[in-house]
């Protein structure tokens, strides 16, 4: 048989092996509503991914805001005092449909996983969805000073795993996430709508849908 193009799939959590983006998207619509802040599903495209602070400061732009440093540290905790009490009660069946067989069929073909996230509360997701064995290296935010959609996080992880970049897939729900995987020269698996993520290579509507003999096809050269 004829070998995998990919050596790795590195996977981002929010929204792809998790709903926690929901929860993200509540914590912060509060935290804008409470501000007197228009905020819908359509601004909140452009939070995804995006890191704590980064998001804070897209939300006060919108709002035409402006804050002191000390003010913004203070919004940014109460959005994740919320979204803690948000996440509290996650557990293995909070995995979204097809993430636990996607993890294990990369890891039956042989090929790495990776996790990606920008998220602080990354570490403490995994643990609670009972899934931080499936992962041969996990990059958070305190591995990477840029955000996404800066390649930062994605060559980080591919470095760990010892591979180019070319050697990787990356599996991502947001906009600023597909351009980082894109501007680390991998294959972009998107998660979600084709019309919003229109940079992916491919976009499925959940892990549900994940064939890795797909991508195989779709592999560059
Ligand atoms: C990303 C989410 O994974 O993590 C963003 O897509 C979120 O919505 C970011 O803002 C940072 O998360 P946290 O948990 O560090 O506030
Ligand atoms: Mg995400």
């Amino acid at each position: 048989m004829r070998r995998h193009p990919y050596r790795a799939v590195i996977f981002d959590l929010d929204g792809v092996l998790t709903d926690t983006a929901h929860y993200h998207y509540l914590a912060w619509k509060q935290l804008a509503n409470s501000l007197g802040c228009h905020f819908d599903a359509t601004f909140n495209e452009q939070l995804k991914g995006v890191d704590r602070m980064g998001s804070l400061e897209l939300i006060l732009a919108a709002a035409g805001k402006s804050c002191s440093e000390q003010e913004k540290l203070a919004l940014a905790e109460q959005k994740n005092r919320h979204y803690q009490q948000l996440i509290a009660v996650m557990q293995p069946a909070d995995l979204l449909p097809g993430a636990a067989d996607a993890l294990q069929a990369v890891r039956a073909a042989g090929l790495k996983t990776a996790l990606a996230s920008v998220s602080k509360n990354a570490s403490a997701v995994l643990q609670m969805l009972g899934i931080t064995s499936l992962f041969d290296i996990v990059v958070d935010a305190a591995g990477i000073r840029n955000s996404k959609p800066d390649p930062e996080i994605f060559l980080a992880a591919a470095a760990q795993l010892q591979l180019a970049p070319q050697d990787c897939l990356g599996v991502e729900d947001s906009i600023a996430g597909i351009r980082a995987i894109k501007s680390a020269g991998m294959f972009a698996l998107g998660i979600g709508k084709a019309i919003i993520l229109t940079e992916a290579d491919v976009v499925i509507s959940g892990l549900d849908h994940f064939n890795l003999h797909d991508y195989w096809q779709a592999a560059p050269g």
